[in-house]
């Protein structure tokens, strides 16, 4: 069973015309179409289609919506009827089990949010308290008309306004709490508002439910923007801000704009470019991913300018590419938002940057060009590694065909080169053997969420060849008079490791002496303060999880008994495993390289190896199996 609500959003955003087009040949005559009838195989134009309505023979009778014709001419019952339109009208249709028939489980949510999110309004429009927010609008130029259409509203910073409100309507305290408009830090604690002095902006799930809420404060503090916390509504990662607005400009359009944040899609749309939507703060999901391929085959990226905007937006595309969806990148000029930019230039001169935008791919090739990393074999390797990953992830088989050729142009690598490594599982000391790093902490910690668990047991690392640099760790923590020295040492072997490309494409490349995160956090923040580093100096900088480790590090049993005799350890494995990478790095040049390079190679590796073995004999790979 289809819910009714869906059957009908499924129907008003079915293009009649378009889908019937794909069985008739239809011409547009005044306001309705006309065309030969499928039914009874007529050959004048008897038939008639009017768009968002329905279909007509004047000759055989036959008549109907968007639905009868999908069964009738497809053989399709109603549920796959349904299910068919939907899917070209980019609506997801998810037929309810008819043992649980009944409301959906999330209905109660639905409706409280929807009535919470009108009380917002009138906060903002109605009521005194919103005065500074009201101001706050004026100030970034956004009229009644913009923050209506997006239905803003303002979450007043006096804790009992809303709840008062609420529990008169007959929302218990429960309810409040299950939809997080209410938290509690503890059992006891009396709960409060989670949104407080803020400017709210509605999130809609593509059926138009109101699933939860963005708050930007209006004044000073931390976090800037807040969002409802996950719940069985609300899912960050499938949703994004202003899609069941925007889909019919998308399909219209045929693109769709991927901005960073709310203020960015208000700001465009209000400037009448209307297929823009934002993911809430996160990295692009495959979830959102799909909604959006959905839809729109096209995405362009209109990300911040600066190095984390453009990280993020790689990112993003190579999410995209793998669902088959061409990907362009807007490049802004520094310091702007899309949300500045149009405030400034206007929607026209938008519009422009969007048609001068660049294939990604080609993007990502002119920043390697323009850092000169197609130079030399060395950098011409890890210029090929950034791209690579792209490559790969790319679905669609001729975009890829062409992202090859384009890449093989650039670095004058053959093609086959290139086909080839795409086929090869990288093994070895290559960096695609590399462990994967754990991701980066999310930038928007829920500031009410219990904090992470700690760690079970010591914290081992990443990776099996964590345990020397928690060794490192070890001694700098127990005793403070090594510092000087590890931060020197370590600092060599960290510059031996080599520079990245600008298009630090490959978020799985820490290249330096301590690559676990944590451990390398833990490092950094002591090398920063040197050998009078204190505790508390330690656990400001740094976040939980690293005190955390700190705290495990310190409470271990069994002291460091030589402490010179175990960093000397520690560090010649650590610089063990930097030459066993750059081995294979040079291993990985050879096809691209050419004759008189070729040899050069073969030398140079030559006399690393003899290195590697008078260091210690043992090859990286043998000490990896034994503290495996
Ligand atoms: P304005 O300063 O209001 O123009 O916001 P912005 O959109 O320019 O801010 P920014 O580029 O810093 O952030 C982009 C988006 O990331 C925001 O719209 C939010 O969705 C999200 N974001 C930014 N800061 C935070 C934060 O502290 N917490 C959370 N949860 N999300 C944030
Ligand atoms: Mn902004």
């Amino acid at each position: 069973m289809i819910p009714d609500e869906v059957v009908e959003q499924v129907r008003e955003a079915a293009d009649i015309v378009a889908i019937i087009g794909e069985h008739v040949r239809l011409k547009k005559t005044g306001s309705v179409y006309r065309g030969p009838c499928p039914f009874h195989q007529g050959t004048n134009n008897n038939f008639s289609v009017v768009p968002g309505k329905g279909y007509t023979c004047f000759v055989c009778g036959e008549k109907g919506g968007v639905f009868n014709f999908v069964q009738k001419r497809l053989g399709l019952n109603f549920v796959e009827a349904v299910k068919y339109v939907g899917e070209k009208a980019g609506i997801e249709v998810i037929e309810v089990d008819k043992r649980r028939e009944g409301p959906d489980p999330r209905e109660p949510l639905w409706e409280l949010n929807a009535t919470v999110s009108a009380w917002f309004t009138e906060m903002l429009w109605q009521n005194a308290v919103g005065a500074h927010a009201r101001e706050y609008l004026i100030k970034r130029s956004i009229t009644r008309e913009t923050a209506d259409r997006f239905a803003l509203g303002f979450a007043p910073r006096e804790v009992g306004l809303m709840r008062e409100y609420l529990n008169g309507l007959g929302f218990d305290d429960q309810r409040l709490l299950d939809a997080g408009l209410l938290v509690k830090r503890e059992e006891q604690d009396e709960a409060r508002p989670r949104f407080r002095d803020r400017l709210i902006f509605p999130i809609h799930d593509t059926t138009s439910h109101t699933v939860g809420f963005g708050g930007r404060l209006l004044g000073p503090g931390e976090p800037k923007y807040l969002n409802s916390s996950e719940s069985a509504a609300f899912s960050k990662g499938k949703l994004l801000y202003n899609l069941s607005s925007a889909r019919s400009a998308i399909r219209k359009d045929e693109r769709v704009i991927l901005v960073e944040g709310y203020f960015d899609v208000v700001r465009m749309v209000d400037a009448g470019i209307e297929s823009v939507v934002a993911p809430m703060g996160t990295a692009l999901t495959d979830g959102q991913a799909e909604l959006l391929e959905r839809n729109a085959k096209t995405a362009f990226l209109l990300y911040d300018s600066d190095a984390p905007g453009q990280k993020a937006s790689f990112r993003a595309a190579d999410v995209l590419l793998a669902r088959g969806v061409t990907v362009r990148m807007v490049v802004l000029p520094d310091g702007e938002d899309p949300d500045t930019f149009v405030a400034k230039f206007g929607g026209a001169a938008m519009e422009k940057l969007l048609t001068n935008s660049l294939d990604v791919f080609d993007r990502k090739v002119q920043l390697l060009e323009r850092g000169g990393w197609f130079a030399d074999l060395q950098r011409k390797r890890r210029a090929l590694d950034a791209l690579m990953p792209t490559i790969r992830s790319t679905k669609d088989q001729i975009t890829q065909e062409l992202y090859i050729a384009r890449a093989s142009a650039a670095a004058g690598v053959d093609r086959s080169v290139l086909v080839h490594e795409l086929s090869v599982v990288t093994t070895g000391s290559g960096r695609g053997s590399r462990p994967r790093q754990a991701p980066p902490p999310p930038r928007d910690r829920d500031p009410d969420a219990p904090p992470p668990p700690r760690p079970l047991g010591p914290y081992r690392g990443s990776s099996p060849e964590s345990s020397a640099e928690r060794d490192v760790l070890r001694v700098m923590l127990l005793h403070p008079t090594y510092i000087e020295e590890i931060i020197e040492r370590v600092g060599r072997l960290d510059d031996d490791a080599g520079s990245h490309p600008e298009v630090e494409i490959d978020e799985q490349d820490p290249r330096g002496a301590l690559r676990d995160p944590v451990f390398r956090s833990i490092y950094d923040a002591i090398a920063e303060r040197g050998a009078e580093v204190s505790a508390e100096q330690l656990s400001e900088a740094l976040d939980e999880t690293a005190v955390g480790v700190i705290d495990a590090l310190l409470a271990e049993p069994g002291a460091v008994i030589d402490p010179r005799a175990t960093i000397d350890g520690a560090l010649r494995l650590l610089k063990e495993r930097l030459m066993q990478d750059k081995l294979g790095e040079l291993e990985r040049m050879t096809p691209l390289a050419t004759g008189a390079e070729k040899d050069s190679l073969l030398r140079e590796s030559e006399i690393m190896r003899r290195e590697l073995t008078a260091l210690g004999g043992r090859s990286w790979r043998s000490v990896r199996r034994m503290i495996e």
